[in-house]
């Protein structure tokens, strides 16, 4: 089946800006602070491989991360810690752990520190779920800002967690503005991108995604990647892949993709005019998380420095993506499956060629959220996530190509 698509490729590539390819020491050893943190598999996958036409498929799944559906949390718990530490505890480089932090707060600002204080951040699901969980760990409240048509389930996800949920009519973009007027000196403004003035929490938030990156590292032991492809919504998780990757040597570093809904594709027509684009929407894809209509400022140098090209697909590639998954045993949401959404439309020889799909490819896919629609995921793949991964431990399908120890 030829699922629709639209392709660009930039004539040239330059190398990475440096500033956030140096994160602060310490993220890691913070994530494993958090309660279920442990490092997430990373599958080989010999079907999609041959039906990719290349050697081997590796998928890093994110579908459940520090018991959450998607990898959010990694970029939204070191960014809340990390804006605790600076701006109620007036520290930038104490070793941050969870329970530093309250430890902190208490000694410092007495045992009402909660008192008045709270945690907000706009969201299309996943990021504000994981300040909800972040807010939730340090018994502060939260306000998360959501867009018109967020879908109940992604909501009660994120009321789960103890937050007060409030709709903005209008997009992902306006629900951003929104939270920004929340900002005060009790107020923290957790946002996963970034504009004019507000650019430290942002950074962060690219920074904490890192954790994954290195687990992906350590489970390849050696192997190169020849083509990661990334799928985005503002870029902030695309910028911190290619800045992970972008520090080898020109020749050494994967080639990257980056995968957009057609309707949000901010990143391509970014590309395209040589400058940060509006893609005015409507944002309607079922691909939640990528729903953004701008880039972030600070993701974009790197995105538009490293990309080898972009894709912009529609929900039915999405779709069927989702069932490619299953089927290997991996529950992968709209947004989780759009990587290999992208890789999977391209049918013609020149744009395989050059995205680097080759027969002697190894390509790295991340499915970056599980079912976090759970009525979509059943009418699209035809069974429940659980369906999916009851018949996965029956068959041993989609085995760790590396076992990593949780902690
Ligand atoms: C599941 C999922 N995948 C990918 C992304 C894209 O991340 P970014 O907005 O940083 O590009 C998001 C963003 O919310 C997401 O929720």
């Amino acid at each position: 089946m030829t699922m629709s698509h639209t392709t660009y490729f930039p004539d040239a590539r330059g190398t990475s800006p440096s500033a956030p390819l140096s994160p602060r020491v310490g993220i890691a050893s913070f994530h494993r602070s958090l309660p279920r943190y442990r490092v997430t598999a990373l599958y080989s996958c010999p079907a999609i491989a041959e039906r990719l036409g290349v050697k081997t498929v590796l998928v890093k799944d994110e579908s459940v991360r520090l018991g959450l559906p998607s990898f959010k949390m990694l970029g939204a718990s070191w960014a809340t810690a990390t804006s605790i530490a600076r701006e109620w505890l007036g520290t930038e480089d104490a070793p941050l752990s969870i329970r530093w932090i309250a430890r902190e707060m208490r000694r410092r600002h007495g045992s009402h520190w909660r008192v008045g204080r709270r945690l907000v951040a706009a969201t299309d699901g996943n990021h504000g779920r994981g300040v909800a969980r972040m807010a939730r760990l340090l018994r502060l409240p939260s306000l998360i800002f959501v867009p018109a048509g967020t879908a109940e389930s992604r909501i009660r996800g994120i009321e789960k967690e103890g937050a007060r949920v409030e709709v903005v009519e209008g997009t992902y973009d306006d629900a951003i503005a929104r939270s920004a007027r929340e900002a005060s000196a009790t107020t923290l403004v957790i946002s996963d991108t970034s504009w004019e003035g507000y650019t430290e929490t942002p950074t962060n938030v690219i920074h904490g995604y890192s954790t994954m990156f290195s687990e992906i590292d350590q489970q390849l032991s050696g192997k190169t990647l020849d083509v990661v492809v990334l799928q985005s919504g503002v870029g902030a998780f695309a910028a911190a892949g290619m800045a992970h990757w972008s520090a080898r040597d020109t020749n050494a570093r994967p080639r990257f993709v980056v995968v957009e809904p057609t309707a949000a594709n901010c990143l391509m027509l970014s590309a395209e005019s040589h400058a940060i684009t509006l893609a005015a929407g409507p944002h309607e894809s079922t691909m939640a998380g990528l729903n953004c209509g701008l880039p972030s400022l600070i993701a974009w140098p790197i995105i538009s420095h490293a990309t080898d090209a972009y894709i912009a697909i529609d929900d039915d590639a999405t779709f069927d993506a989702m069932r490619v998954l299953a089927d290997c045993g991996i529950v992968a949401g709209e947004s989780g499956a759009a990587g290999l959404a992208g890789l999977l439309a391209i049918t013609d020889v020149a744009e395989r060629d050059s995205v680097g799909l080759r027969d002697d490819a190894t390509v790295l896919v991340i499915n970056t959220e599980g079912a976090t629609d759970p009525d979509n995921y059943d009418h699209v793949v035809g069974t429940t996530d659980k369906g999916v991964i009851r018949t996965r431990r029956r068959r041993q399908q989609a085995t760790h190509t590396v076992r990593v120890s949780g902690r």
